[in-house]
């Protein structure tokens, strides 16, 4: 079967049932990053907005297409039309109509003739049925609508008919290919094919071992050589590029590949999927697009059609029989395991889990994040079952009664913070704001941090950001749209299950402490498990069988054990009874991607993201309940043999993967001021992977600048750090306002080492001069005003300061020491002497033009602390 019957058998399946519902409802769609398409209800004949839903002028646009195809151009287009409209720009009606000719060629010859012109100006002045084709030229052989009811059914159905539908799936076996035919309007200077994908890139990616492996997809346009998708052959556009690229930490990624031979008129481009990894079924293609060489795009809104999933419906598995709930009973079973499954096509290996082990017990993630029908077939026959069977298990999820948010979508990140996000039902919320609401820079975030009084543009002024970076105050982080794209759905997926690699005795307790968790949440109920209080307690308790595999390597998981020094012989046996190719690092990450799927599960069907409110006294409108680490450990920094990036990774993607998953923990839960120190955020770590994903060992391999998700995992800190609570009736904890976390020394630099000192904050300067140091000021003030709320004579010392992060104050006789030079200008890891942080910290502070008074507070308080240092020098 070639490609071109696949993609047929697929859409015609599917496609009838998705284009009437396209046509049915006039709604928007905003998919790409920064070009929104938008479904159409109507034909494009208004050539003077571009927008199908503004009324089109027989007078105006039915003179202008009938110009047009008579090749009038400039003044001789645009001039003397009706008198009661403005003169349309020539040019950017020329724009619409050579770029959307895939709509506005009606009699489907591919493109834009006379007839095309004549047949619409007669449309719009009120023309129907036979009088719209009677007395035309004779049509071009190829025509694929030469009848009046062709072309009637062709217009009324919003000249939709030859639009390719995005995203264009290029899901299957190896080899598999997708074809699609765009028609041209001007091929003039057409040199480049821009792309939109969602993981063209390979899973265990890395520039490296994508170059290695070669490339994942390929794609040619009529016919000609296949060129490959790779950071070789693309430009790709910043930040993915900044980011590693197509295989790195953005997975979905815009880039451009050279191509020659588009032709005016129908031009087809293939993609294909050129190998699995044993991890893969493929890559969607979002958004298509040719470029001139002024980087000018040759193909309007109108060219492509957006799919719209919430049109989706379960589908028989064949049409002669079509008992659908014969398949969807089927497809349950299926998804429960009744045929066993193999690993990949790379391994036949039969695995214990089944579908519903790796994915949402009742594949509700499915259903949720909008995977077509076709993934789900192409995914079970991955698995190694028949056609049938995919399309039975298909049935089965889309007849799942979960709700499935239009925004929600394999590439749009789960949990992707974006305005309005709370304003909508919770169950929507962990679809995300979708990858429309990544910004492009991280200055735009300003905006939404320090927003001016109609929340239009940022405000920069003291007093706005004094507002903002406020202790008592909850920072709404699931609102406050970030430059970077989180995880997708198919990150947070393990590619083994837990019972995959470990051995049986032990692992039975973890699985069973899901299904108690399941149980007590089926049977108790869950507003009656939150209305008692009881929802934290049962989540602990699934989440101590975890920490009971995380114990195996201590705190720093992976190296301390294989070290020795932490694991007990005990332990050391479970992680040597392993699989002999596999480490520590697969063991941990089958689990802890296991864990955060059965949390969202959990959280998903039974409806729990509202519940923190009522579980803590000061838990935030959304999250997670939990006193406990939930989805970072699925970092690399967490899971990792080396901890800081999984083997198959180069550090700088390590590091970019371990901030986002902080950050999505920080989204789904912070701590709502009442866990403690470590849970469910590590703060410790989240400066160190802000800092190295955004730029790296000095200079070099500089990645952009995430100044603002550093400002808002310092306030969120802050902030959970302060029990007392925005009422102040908290109970305080003075043990939980520890010093490695709230050192100012933070507010000034994560780094240590001079090359790179003052990241991740300088950028703030890039963005509005003297913006640091009103940043810093706050921050200072914050400080100071939590610090000395506790007496000096309670603050615990220690006379010799322990290893980085778990000392207390120096003893009352200490001396600070100035920076003598050498490697670190803070005190360096491992010597965390605070003392010294904050004599050093004081000079920079200075030079900063932080304000005066705040830094004589602090040298007063630091003299207060250490009274043996020279403190007042530093005046
Ligand atoms: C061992 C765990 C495991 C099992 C068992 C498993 N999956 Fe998955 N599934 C994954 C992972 C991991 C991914 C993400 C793969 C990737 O990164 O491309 C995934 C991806 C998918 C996707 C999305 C593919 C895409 O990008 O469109 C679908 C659909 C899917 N699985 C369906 C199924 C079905 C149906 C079954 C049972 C027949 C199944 N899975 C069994 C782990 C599993």
């Amino acid at each position: 079967m070639g490609h071109h019957n696949c993609a047929s058998v697929k859409h015609a399946a599917f496609g009838s049932l998705r284009l009437i519902g396209a046509l049915a409802l006039s709604f928007v769609v905003t998919l790409a990053i920064n070009t929104p398409l938008h479904a159409q209800a109507a034909c494009p004949f208004n050539t003077r907005t571009n927008d199908a839903t503004d009324r089109a002028s027989p007078t105006v646009d039915g003179q202008l297409f009938a110009r047009f195809a008579r090749g009038m151009r400039d003044a001789a287009l645009v001039g003397r039309l009706s008198r009661s409209v403005p003169a349309p720009d020539a040019d950017s009606v020329v724009e619409h109509i050579e770029g959307n000719v895939t709509a506005l060629d009606i009699d489907g010859d591919g493109e834009f003739t006379t007839i095309d012109g004549l047949v619409i100006a007669r449309y719009l002045s009120g023309f129907r049925g036979t009088a719209l084709t009677s007395g035309l030229p004779t049509m071009a052989a190829n025509a694929s609508r030469k009848t009046s009811a062709a072309i009637s059914d062709f217009i009324a159905k919003g000249c939709v008919a030859d639009a390719p539908l995005l995203p264009i799936e290029v899901i299957g076996p190896d080899g598999y290919t997708e074809t699609i035919s765009v028609s041209v309007g001007n091929a003039s200077d057409i040199n480049r094919l821009w792309l939109q994908c969602h993981r063209c890139g390979w899973r265990d990616g890395s520039i490296q071992a994508g170059r290695n492996r070669g490339a994942k997809g390929s794609v040619r346009v009529n016919g000609g050589s296949w060129i490959d998708l790779t950071d070789d052959v693309a430009t790709v556009s910043e930040p993915e590029k900044a980011y590693g690229g197509i295989s790195g930490g953005f997975f979905t990624t815009r880039f451009t590949v050279p191509v020659g031979g588009v032709v005016k008129g129908k031009n087809t481009i293939e993609f294909r999927f050129n190998k699995t990894d044993g991890h893969t079924s493929g890559y969607r293609i979002l958004n298509v697009n040719f470029l001139r060489s002024d980087g000018q795009r040759a193909l309007g809104k109108y060219a492509t059609l957006q799919d719209d999933p919430t049109k989706w419906k379960p589908q028989p598995s064949s049409t002669t029989n079509p008992q659908i709930n014969v398949d969807i009973a089927a497809g349950r079973a299926l998804w429960n395991g009744s045929v066993p499954l193999r690993e990949s096509p790379l391994s036949p290996k039969i695995l214990k889990a089944s579908c519903a082990s790796c994915h949402a017990a009742d594949g509700r993630d499915l259903k949720y994040f909008n995977y077509s029908d076709w993934s789900i077939g192409q995914r079970a026959e991955f698995h190694g079952l028949t056609t049938k069977q995919g399309k039975q298990l298909a049935a089965y999820i889309r007849n799942l009664n979960v709700l499935a948010p239009k925004q929600a979508a394999p590439w749009n990140p789960p949990y992707q913070p974006g305005p309005g996000l709370d304003d909508k039902p919770v169950l929507e919320w962990s679809a995300g704001a979708g990858l429309a609401a990544v910004l492009e820079h991280d200055q735009e975030s300003l905006k939404y941090l320090f927003p001016n009084a109609d929340g239009s543009a940022a405000d920069l002024s003291v007093a706005s950001i004094a507002e903002t970076i406020n202790i008592k105050k909850t920072l709404n982080v699931r609102e406050i749209p970030v430059a970077v794209q989180l995880p997708d759905w198919n990150e947070w997926l393990a590619t083994e299950h837990p019972a995959e690699l470990w051995d049986s005795a032990r692992v039975q307790p973890l699985l069973d402490s899901y299904t108690t968790a399941r149980n007590a949440l089926v049977s108790g109920g869950a507003a009656i498990l939150i209305a008692e209080k009881k929802l934290d307690a049962m989540m602990e308790t699934f989440r101590d069988a975890v920490n009971e595999f995380q114990g195996l390597g201590g705190p720093q998981p992976c190296p301390r054990f294989y070290s020795g020094d932490i694991a007990s012989p005990a332990k050391r046996a479970t992680m040597e009874a392993l699989p002999t190719d596999k480490t520590c690092e697969d063991g941990m990450q089958a689990i802890n991607r296991w864990f955060s799927v059965k949390m969202w599960e959990l959280n998903n069907q039974f409806v729990l993201e509202e519940a923190p409110a009522q579980t803590y006294r000061y838990g935030e409108a959304r999250g997670w309940v939990g006193a406990t680490h939930q989805v970072f450990w699925a970092a690399a920094h967490r899971s990792s043999d080396d901890s800081q990036k999984f083997r198959y990774q180069s550090v700088a993607l390590g590091k970019f993967h371990s901030m986002t998953w902080y950050h999505v923990q920080m989204v789904v839960n912070a701590g709502h001021r009442a866990n403690s120190r470590f849970v469910p955020q590590d703060w410790f770590y989240t400066p160190n992977h802000i800092m190295e994903a955004s730029v790296k060992n000095g200079t070099a391999n500089k990645r952009p600048p995430i100044a603002s998700i550093a400002i808002m995992s310092q306030l969120k800190m802050y902030q959970n750090l302060d029990r007392t609570g925005p009422d102040g009736l908290g109970t305080d904890k003075q043990s939980e306002w520890w010093l490695p976390f709230v050192t100012p020394r933070m507010i000034e630099s994560y780094a240590d080492s001079g090359a790179i000192l003052g990241q991740p904050w300088v950028a703030l300067d890039d963005y509005e001069s003297g913006l640091r140091a009103k940043v810093t000021n706050e921050f200072l003030r914050v400080f100071l005003k939590k610090q000395k709320t506790y007496p000096i004579s309670s603050l615990p010392r220690r006379s010799n300061p322990g290893p980085n992060g778990d000392d207390d104050y120096e003893d009352i006789d200490y001396v600070p020491t100035a920076y003598t030079g050498g490697g670190c200008y803070y005190t360096c890891p491992g010597q965390a002497r605070h003392a010294d942080n904050i004599y050093r910290l004081i000079p920079r502070l200075k030079a900063l033009g932080v304000d005066s008074a705040l830094v004589n507070e602090l040298i007063d308080w630091s003299k207060a602390v250490w009274p043996a240092g020279t403190w007042d020098s530093l005046r």
